[in-house]
């Protein structure tokens, strides 16, 4: 079946907030992920989906998400983050789903960081997106509020705090590596691999 990203998204006027977002069936994945399914559950049902990562090598999500190390001896806190730095010319995919419809967004991420164990989740963004800024920051408040950020997400054990950080703008920022340096106030060289993100970063 399907679920176009953009479904929710009106040109000119203000993305749906909680309770339109709500209203459209948003937050019934997190509500079924984290009521009903195993963190490996919902790896293994990503990987099925076929779903790939959108920052340009089209790499399968759900492998992604099962290479990152889980359960008892993973080390802690583990940190997400998604890449919204779009400086590639001409390109405004990010600035579209993160400004049109952001509680998309952080659904997605909470699922994702129930399936990964993640404690901490940034959302990495172009400067220059202000309005979408806007509109993220709102939307985190409106899910913290709401219970699906913070302690214990609705009722579960599973807990997850987010925070938006705006790129001071690099076009280097966008690479995953530069990207865990700029968010440690370094500058965005980028790191040597392995290790790999998934494993270790920042
Ligand atoms: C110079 C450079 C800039 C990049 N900029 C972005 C970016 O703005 N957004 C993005 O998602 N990925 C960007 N990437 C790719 C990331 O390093 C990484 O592969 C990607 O965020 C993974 O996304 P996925 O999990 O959706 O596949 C860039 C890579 C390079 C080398």
């Amino acid at each position: 079946m399907e679920k176009p990203l953009t479904s929710n998204i009106r040109p000119g006027q203000e993305p749906p907030d909680l309770h339109a977002y709500e209203r459209a069936g948003g937050y019934q994945s997190l509500h079924k992920a984290l009521g009903s399914m195993t963190p490996q559950a919902v790896v293994e049902e990503v990987k099925a989906s076929a779903l790939r990562g959108r920052g340009g090598a089209g790499f399968p999500t759900g492998v992604k998400w099962g290479l990152v190390p889980n359960g008892e001896d993973a080390p802690r806190p583990k940190y997400m983050v998604a890449n919204g730095d779009e400086m590639e010319p001409g390109t405004f995919k990010d600035r579209l789903l993160l400004g049109g419809d952001p509680h998309q967004l952080i659904e997605g991420m909470i699922v994702s960081g129930y399936a990964t164990g993640t404690d901490v989740a940034y959302v990495f963004l172009r400067g220059e997106y202000k309005l979408a800024a806007h509109r993220v920051s709102k939307a985190i408040a409106e899910a913290y509020k709401a219970g699906y950020l913070g302690r214990n997400i609705v009722g579960s054990s599973y807990s997850l705090e987010m925070h938006l950080h705006v790129s001071a703008g690099r076009y280097m920022c966008g690479e995953e590596t530069g990207m865990l340096n700029a968010l440690e106030g370094k500058r965005a060289n980028p790191r040597a691999k392995p290790p790999f993100p998934t494993v270790s970063g920042l």
